[in-house]
């Protein structure tokens, strides 16, 4: 409050809190503290995403696919801030990152819980195995709960099968969504053409949020290389082979295959002959 009695900006947004916040471990080292700053802006922005991303789903459990997309669209634009402000860090020499990475331990990002909050919620099953319970191990146990409670609840992905099958879409088994996905895609042949539309664009923006999180991904996975080539992570990774290895992971990875329906996995070798 100022003296007279109004809400000043910086009480509102609680700045000497918040500037507070960024300690840098090492001493006189002064892109430690753009290090501090980037992974915290990240970690504010999951925080927004999640809001958005748990809004879409329930937008789809509720049969409302426009309302739906709208919070996607702001998710996927929520996302490219996101890849920008990773961006400064580029400019990070290696030498000054070499001078604090001791003071960070065995810290690592692949312990950030909103990170994983934002797979699972998705739907993304990698997050319920290896890399979920990597991730899990280094959590403290209120985001430990936290993240078990996330991931039992509803997917991204179930509510957009919700909705198929609200339009009368047979969703029970791969080859049945296969169909469904290529009809939307077709354009409508039968049914309700407005509907069917809706739920066409939905699946785009479903893509577009996977996509977008791919580039964040191989933005990463640069970052990373520039500053540390092949060395290890402080998390115990192999570092860059496996984050380059996990750049093409997908929260819904049928609305991929059922692009070309036809044809063999990306991942099959090329055929002989
Ligand atoms: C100098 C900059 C950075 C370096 C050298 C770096 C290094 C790494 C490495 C090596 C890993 C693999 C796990 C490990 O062994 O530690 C990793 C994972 C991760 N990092 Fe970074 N990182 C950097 C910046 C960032 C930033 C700015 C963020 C933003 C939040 C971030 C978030 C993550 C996340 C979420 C993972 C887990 C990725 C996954 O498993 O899919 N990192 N990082």
């Amino acid at each position: 409050m100022s003296e007279t009695g109004s809400v000043t900006y910086s009480a509102y947004l609680k700045l000497p809190e918040l500037l507070a916040l960024q300690a840098p471990l090492a001493d006189g080292v002064a892109d430690e503290l753009l290090f501090i700053t980037v992974h915290q802006v990240q970690e504010l922005w999951f925080g927004q995403l999640l809001r958005d991303l748990a809004d879409a789903r329930d937008r789809m459990l509720e049969g409302d696919p426009r309302a739906a997309r709208a919070r996607l669209v702001r998710a996927v634009s929520l996302t490219r801030a996101l890849i920008a402000a990773i961006h400064p860090l580029r400019s990070m020499p290696p030498r000054e990152f070499h001078a604090f990475r001791g003071a960070l331990g065995s810290s690592s990002g692949q312990q950030s819980a909103q990170y994983v909050e934002i797979a699972g919620l998705c739907g993304a099953d990698w997050v319920r195995g290896e890399h979920g319970r990597r991730a899990v191990a280094g959590l403290a146990a209120e985001e430990r709960e936290r993240l078990r409670g996330r991931l039992a609840e509803p997917t991204l992905w179930e509510g957009f099968l919700g909705l198929l099958a609200k339009a009368g879409f047979a969703v029970g088994t791969r080859d049945e969504r296969g169909e469904a996905y290529a009809r939307l895609a077709a354009g409508p042949l039968d049914g309700d053409p407005a509907q069917l539309a809706e739920l066409a664009e939905l699946a785009e923006a479903l893509v577009d949020h996977d996509e977008v999180w791919t580039e964040w991904r191989a933005c990463h996975a640069l970052l990373v290389e520039r500053q540390i080539g092949g060395l290890p992570g402080t998390g115990g990774s192999s570092g860059v082979a496996q984050l380059r290895a996990s750049v093409y992971r997908r929260f819904y990875p049928e609305l991929w295959e059922a692009r070309d329906p036809g044809s063999a996995p990306l991942t099959a070798g090329c055929p002989a002959g």
